[in-house]
Formats: structure tokens, sequence, C-alpha cells
């Protein structure tokens, strides 16, 4: 298993592009279940989810090759298998996005369940309600589940919470459905407004994706189409969280400012200075940095793939904060290790209390998810000495090259290759 050396402290500086979202390319590629024609997609990031999904699709019959600027999907063999098996769902809960899709081009879909992952339970009684209010059978057995229908139709259902990978896959089963769904109390991330402009450019017909309520007119066919997944806000705004963290100057590149409104908000309070344009982002420093507390929330609340990063930056703060998880029951992972370092943190249910400012100190630390990877690396920024970071499979599930994209910004930091 590779691990991560890093030598600290250090300040960050420079410039560096940010990828396609890793949450945004993987339901897009669950959608070339949708059509027989090929799909072309950019600035697809080079992840190890993006892979897992990959083998996924290939498994069911989806081909895909490199092509000049991303990879095109080749979907003319999905037709007999409909199984996504045990084997893939555990290493990545987000294979259940191709529920929807094969049940709306096949009639039936047969997934195994993802079950409880290491930041919470996270059931998938949404999805299945959803796609049973389309018309589908839903039968639980030898832990997979088994959706059946001859025709989706569509209708009206309302999520009881808004769920993101939820959200998606009834997007995409209702695309097929006959007549129209009306989706109320959607989850509303930009990856869902980026997966419903590629399902409009294959020919659905979709109103309202980004906003709570969502209006699908079922079509019989859905054809090719050519689409560039946008930026990753979650990378981006861990980029600028180490920038803030180690007092440094970072700018991240080929972004979409808006969608990270309530971070760049929470940093301009926290006494940063940030600027951002079009598609540029800059934080430097801008005096003391302040401690300030922060509820996650989904969007566009402050998101809860960011907070790990953001405990790490609050142990740096002047002052105490006070950090609420509302999203996952078990995602503060990163602080018994953050601990380890030196951090001051307690914790008591969904609550985290970091008292600023630790001198942090390196040691050898465990990656137990992917965003609680990230805060390790930024912590182990900004201790004394050099840190090293096991288990980063996690940080390779969403992070493309983070310690090639560090050492631009001038960090000391190498993997160590387990053969090495
Ligand atoms: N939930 C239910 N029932 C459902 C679905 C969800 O109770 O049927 C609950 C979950 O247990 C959780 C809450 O609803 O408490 C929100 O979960 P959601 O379904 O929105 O999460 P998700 O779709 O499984 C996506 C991202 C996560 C991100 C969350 C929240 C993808 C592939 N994954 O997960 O990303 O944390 O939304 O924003 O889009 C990550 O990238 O590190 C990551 C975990």
């Amino acid at each position: 298993m590779d691990y991560l050396r890093i030598q600290g402290p250090s300040r960050l500086s420079g410039t560096i592009d940010i990828e396609g979202a890793k949450n945004a390319a993987l339901p897009a590629l669950a959608a070339s279940l949708l059509t027989e024609e090929p799909l072309d997609l950019l600035r697809l990031p080079n992840v190890r989810d993006i892979a897992t999904m990959r083998k996924l699709l290939s498994h069911l019959g989806v081909d895909s090759d490199e092509c000049e600027d991303g990879v095109r999907l080749m979907p003319a063999g999905v037709s007999q298998v409909d199984d996504a098996p045990y084997e893939l769902v555990k290493t990545m809960r987000a294979s259940v996005l191709v529920l929807g899709p094969l049940l709306a081009r096949l009639g039936h879909a047969r997934v195994s369940l993802p079950g409880g992952c290491a930041i919470g339970v996270r059931p998938i009684d949404q999805h299945l309600a959803g796609l049973e209010a389309l018309g589908a059978s839903v039968l639980l057995e030898h832990g997979y589940v088994t959706v059946t229908a001859r025709k989706l139709q569509g209708a009206r259902f309302r999520f009881s919470l808004p769920t993101v990978t939820g959200t998606e896959n009834l997007l995409m089963a209702a695309c097929l459905a006959r007549g129209t769904t009306v989706l109320e109390n959607c989850a509303r991330e930009p990856e869902i407004r980026d997966l419903a402009d590629l399902l409009s450019k294959m020919g659905a017909r979709i109103r309202g994706a980004g906003g709570n309520r969502i209006e699908i007119e079922g079509v019989d066919r859905l054809g090719s189409a050519r689409h560039t997944v946008l930026a990753d806000r979650i990378e981006t705004g861990t980029y600028l969280l180490a920038g803030a963290l180690t007092q440094g100057d970072v700018t991240v590149q080929g972004v979409e400012p808006a969608d990270l409104a309530s971070l760049l908000e929470k940093l301009g309070e926290c006494g940063c200075h940030v600027d951002a344009s079009e598609s540029e982002i800059r934080v430097a420093p801008g005096g003391v940095l302040r401690a300030r507390d922060v509820v996650t929330a989904p969007h566009p609340g402050f998101p809860t793939d960011l907070q790990a990063q953001y405990v790490a930056l609050m142990t740096q703060a002047d002052g105490s904060s006070t950090i609420c998880e509302t999203v996952f029951e078990n995602r503060f992972q990163h602080v018994p290790e953050l601990r380890r370092m030196g951090a001051d943190i307690e914790v008591d249910g969904s609550f985290a209390r970091v008292h600023g400012r630790s001198a942090l100190s390196a040691a050898r630390v465990m990656a137990t998810d992917l965003r609680a990877s990230a805060s390790l690396v930024l912590a182990a920024l900004v201790a004394q000495g050099e840190t090293t970071i096991e288990r980063i499979y996690h940080l390779d599930r969403g992070y493309a090259r983070m310690e090639k994209k560090l050492q631009t910004l001038g960090a000391r930091v190498e993997r160590v290759s387990a053969s090495s």
C-alpha cells in the first residue's frame, strides 16, 4: 500500500488546475446505460472511483475507450447482464447509480445492497421508494435489491430527505418513463444540474434540475452526446482550505465559484482574503485566522465533504469553534488522528469543538475515508516534522495527483510506493 510522506511546516503558493468533479462524473458514466449510442465524456478525473465505475459498466456491457480529450462509452452491449455484484458495490457505494438507468432501459436490475460505510449508515430507502412510485416492484433478498417494471410510469414523488444519488437515480429512470414525473424535495447539488445538462443533450426533457422540484417528461429513447463534466467543487475547496491553513497564496483555476459560495463566505469570515473571478478563485492571508462555527447541510449549505478539511483549518485559528455535522452520523473519524498530531478537539455526537491554535507535530497517521484523508494531508502541511499518512487508497478514490499538485504549490510531499 502506498503512503504519503509530508514534511512540514510549509506555506503554499501558486496556481493549480482543478479536475472534473468525481461526483458528477459517476452519474454521467451511469447515464450511458440509458442509450445505445456512444457517449463522449470529457474532463473525467483520473481517480479510483471512476476506474471502478468503468469496470462496473464494462461488466454490464458498456465498453469504454480513451478518446482524444476524454472517454468514449459504447453501450451497445447492454442487454443481458443486469446485476451490479457485491465485489464492486462494496468498494464504492455510488455503484447504486446503475439501478435507475438499468431498470429504465432493461425493465430489471439487480444491485448488491451497499450496506453501511465508514461515514454512516447510508440507506437507499429513498431510491427504492422513488422507483416504486414509478411502478417498479422491489425485492430485497440475499443482500441484493432486485427491481422490475415492464415500463416505468411517470408519477409524483416526494423525497423524505434530500439525497444526491437518490435524486440522480430517479432523474435518470424518469427520462425513459411513460408520461411526466415530478420529483419534490430533491437535492440541489450542482452535480445534479450537470447530470441534467448531459441527459438533456441526450434528448431528455427536464425542467428545474438544481432546484428542489424537478419535472421530467419521459421520452422513448435517448441518443448520443458529448459532455464536459463540471469542476470539482470539493477538490477546489480542499486546495483553498490548504492555502488558508498554511497562510499561503493559492489560486485554483477552471472552477465555478458560485458552486462554492458557502465556503468562500466562511473563509472571508475567518479573515482570509478571497478573490473570485469567472473561473478562478484566489485565497491569500488577510491577517489573523479567526475561529468560526460551521454547520454542514445539503447544498447550498456548507458541504459535508469539506467538513474534515475545515476542522484541520480550525486547529490553526485563533479561538474555539463548533462544527456541527448534520448530513452523516459518523463523520468525525479524522479527529482521533488529528488529536495524535496535537490538535485540541472534543467530539460530542454530531458536534466537534475545536480549540485553536494548536502547534501540530508530525506523526504516523492512518486515513479512514476519502475526506478524512484530505484533512490529515492538510494538517501535515502545518505540522512540525515529517508526517506519514497510511492507507492513502482512500485519498486516491477522489483526488487526482494530489501529491503532484501540492508539490506545484511548494509542499514537500512524496508518495512512497509499497514496492519501494
Ligand atoms: N439517506 C437516506 N436514505 C436514502 C438516501 C440517503 O436516509 O435513501 C441519507 C444518508 O444516510 C445521509 C443523507 O441522506 O444521511 C444524505 O445522503 P445522500 O444520499 O445525499 O448521499 P449520497 O448520495 O450517498 C453523495 C456524495 C457524497 C456526499 C453526499 C452528501 C456521490 C457519489 N456521493 O452521497 O460524496 O458526501 O452526497 O453531499 O455523489 C465524497 O465524495 O466523499 C462523498 C461521500
